[in-house]
């Protein structure tokens, strides 16, 4: 490292994201579906949101056949159902990349140079909040603190977290990843 103290600092390292399961490979299990289903108390419209959340946290996204199965589980309309999906943010409906690029948008990364890090993420991959690239390697999201504005511009690149970024580098960290 040139400047240790300008460094961006990876809390975790970035090979053990490297192992995570591809997004490929993670079939949808209706069985699973069903043992989430069967986790709530009831098939009650009040626990849509936490069931919502169960199943994205099992397969990364809200898969089309899962939400059917919801629908009935829950009776409730397709509508209603979406009307929730689109309000709260944190819901995918298609499969995001093998890893989740969040960018702290918060006031302190924000004047510390998130903006900078949006623009050349934009610039090398083409994506924007909550876009894909092509190949599937990240899909970016902002967020609105990220709980560690000291060490701001701060991101989280699958399970790894940096601070300090020296916006300039925000590709070369990226270049730590790969399918
Ligand atoms: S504003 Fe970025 S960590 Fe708080």
């Amino acid at each position: 490292m040139d400047n240790p103290e300008n460094e961006s600092t990876p809390e975790t390292v970035p090979e053990e994201a490297a192992t995570e399961t591809a997004p490929e490979e993670k079939k949808i299990c209706m069985d699973t579906v069903c043992r989430i289903l069967d986790s709530f108390p009831s098939r009650s419209r009040q626990f849509l949101l936490p069931l919502l959340s169960k199943i994205q946290n099992e397969f990364r996204y809200l898969p089309e056949e899962v939400i059917e199965l919801v629908m009935r589980e829950l009776k409730i309309t397709r509508a209603e159902i979406f009307g929730v999906i689109s309000f709260y943010h944190q819901y995918r409906m298609s499969e995001p990349g093998k890893y989740i690029y969040r960018l702290c948008y918060g006031t302190a990364c924000f004047v510390k140079g998130a903006p900078i890090m949006a623009e050349k993420l934009k610039e090398k991959y083409n994506i924007g909040q909550g876009e894909t690239d092509a190949t599937k390697l990240f899909t970016l999201e902002f967020a609105s603190c990220l709980g560690n504005c000291g060490a701001a511009p701060m991101a989280i690149i699958g399970d790894d977290s940096y601070g300090n970024i020296d916006p300039e580098k925000t590709i070369p960290i990226c270049e730590n990843y790969s399918l």
